[in-house]
């Protein structure tokens, strides 16, 4: 059972949401459990809440987690939205301690590109297909004849003198009280950018923005030569990746 049902856990900057995972349906098999980041998100704090949410299910078996940063080895090498005593921290070996499970850790907008690429948006695309996920921050996934290419970081790239993302995130819209019509002539900016970067065949857009009520004030504003289309797992797409990429480990 446990090759099939692993749990996923999404660490955001303000919630850390889990959930078992059916990793061949793409589906969660319960609700999500939420509980709230610790603030400062420092490690050892963050840890402690996650195995919260493992306990919430009662889970022995592996455990996918998704952290906000570059993530090599299972070691944090970025933490742009999250506390920087994450940097240099080997968050595998760190939750797994927390939680005594075999654990798996990947970039979240990584993370959401699998879910995407498995069970949604991406579904059996070919060529180069580029994953952007608007919150906080904004996340990259990129995928090559449906291999991902991981920690890609676009939301760095810069714009205007700064991180993309401090212009174009979702972030940025609601902190400068933008309209979803300056928004997204910012958001047009950032994918001319990485167009030209990166020639992708199809974008999907993720993030909090990807639910349709959000997707219809400012996706027909947007042009690429790109097929652009919104995400369908919305804010499950981290958490059902998170698990699929620990589909290898074992229990311990
Ligand atoms: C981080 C990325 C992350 C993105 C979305 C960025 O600030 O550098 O690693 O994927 O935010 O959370």
């Amino acid at each position: 059972m446990h090759d099939v049902i692993i749990l996923g856990i999404d660490i955001g900057g303000s919630g850390i949401k889990g959930a078992p995972v059916d990793t061949h349906a793409g589906r969660l098999t319960t609700p999500r459990y939420r509980l709230t980041t610790p603030p400062p998100a420092r490690p050892g704090d963050v840890a402690r809440v996650a195995n919260s949410v493992a306990e919430a299910f009662d889970w022995r078996g592996p455990i996918g987690f998704t952290m906000p940063g570059r993530v090599k080895s299972g070691i944090m090498q970025t933490a742009a939205n999250i506390d920087d005593g994450w940097i240099g921290v080997d968050a595998r070996q760190l939750f797994s301690n927390a939680t005594g499970c075999p654990t798996t850790v990947l970039n979240d907008a990584d993370a959401a590109g699998v879910a995407e690429m498995a069970f949604g948006a991406g579904c059996g695309a070919q060529g180069v297909v580029l994953m952007l996920t608007f919150g906080t921050g904004i996340g990259s996934g990129l995928f090559v004849d449906g291999r991902l290419v991981p920690n890609t970081e676009l939301g760095h790239v810069r714009l205007h003198g700064d991180r993309a993302e401090a212009y174009a995130a979702a972030s940025a819209r609601k902190r400068n009280n933008l309209s979803w019509e300056t928004w997204a002539g910012r958001v047009q900016e950032y994918l001319d950018h990485v167009e030209f970067l990166f020639a992708p065949d199809r974008i999907i857009i993720g993030g909090g923005v990807s639910r349709p009520k959000k997707v219809s004030k400012y996706l027909h504003l947007l042009r690429t030569r790109a097929d652009l289309v919104p995400a369908q797992l919305q804010n499950e797409a981290g958490i059902i990746g998170a698990a699929c990429a620990a589909r290898t480990l074992r229990p311990a």
